[in-house]
């Protein structure tokens, strides 16, 4: 058993395919994962499972790689911010998951703006330009900034958790070059399009670091560790002024007006 812990979900899966949809029933999206050298024991860890479900969880992979053998897994004890039901932060992940909040509401008025959306007349290519305003300076310079250049620098970024959530950044970056691009040329198909590849691209990617990357993180960090990153998002709260304010302002401004 210690074996198979110590192998590539990759490995296993092309092994054992059956694994792959095992994985998928406990919400463990390793199959379109384009990663995938995580290590089994990683990925259970991560995903911040309750005792019983890493249980049964390893008991059906077990019973899928080795189905002549009677491998029975212990239950493993586990502290309650282990057991995955209680979702708590520390202080500067709290932050993280409150500025998720602001993007989530930005992200639910994507629709309004596509069905609304007129690129012939300036006022609504404005209001494009500042919907990218929000997306460049609030959900990447300022968020992902204390994403990519604190949190991140805690741990190993060549795990696949991380090098997957920095490809997510990229991949909204591209994104946003396209929409900036469409809508001076007036190409209503093309901003749509990227908006709500958008929107479905940072949705997922907030639901992954809410509920699996930020709390496997707190469970990692030291104390101090932790006390250190809440000062440093600090002062990048403290860099940015009332900058998020402003961005924070528009998102309410944009509700009120589809309302
Ligand atoms: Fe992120
Ligand atoms: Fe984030």
């Amino acid at each position: 058993m210690e074996q198979l812990l110590n192998s590539g979900i990759k490995q296993i899966i092309d092994e054992h395919a059956e694994v792959g949809p095992i994985l998928e029933a406990y919400g463990i999206g390793c199959v379109p994962c384009s990663v995938g050298t995580c290590l089994l024991k990683d990925i259970v860890d991560i995903h911040g499972l309750s005792a019983t479900q890493e249980q049964a969880l390893m008991t059906k992979i077990a019973k899928a790689v080795y189905p002549d053998r009677d491998i029975v897994i212990p239950l493993r004890a586990k502290t309650s911010t282990e057991n995955g039901t209680d979702l708590t932060y520390s202080p500067p992940m709290k932050k993280l998951v409150d500025e998720h909040t602001w993007i989530k509401r930005l992200l639910a008025q994507v629709p309004n703006l596509i069905r609304t959306l007129d690129l012939t007349a300036e006022p609504g290519r404005q209001l494009v330009r500042d919907v990218l305003d929000f997306i460049r300076n609030y959900a990447d310079r300022f968020h992902h900034a204390k994403e990519e250049d604190i949190l991140f620098k805690y741990f190993d970024e060549k795990l696949d958790i991380l090098q997957v959530m920095l490809t997510d950044h990229e991949s909204g970056r591209s994104h946003v070059r396209a929409i900036a691009g469409a809508v001076e040329k007036q190409d209503a198909a093309t901003v749509s399009e990227h908006l709500a590849a958008y929107r479905e691209l940072l949705t997922e990617h907030i639901k992954k670091e809410n509920e699996i990357l930020y709390p496997w993180m707190d469970k990692e960090m030291s104390d101090s560790q932790i006390g250190q990153m809440f000062a440093a998002f600090s002062d990048v709260d403290v860099t940015f002024g009332d900058g998020p304010g402003k961005h924070i302002a528009f998102v309410e401004t944009l509700e009120a007006l589809n309302s």
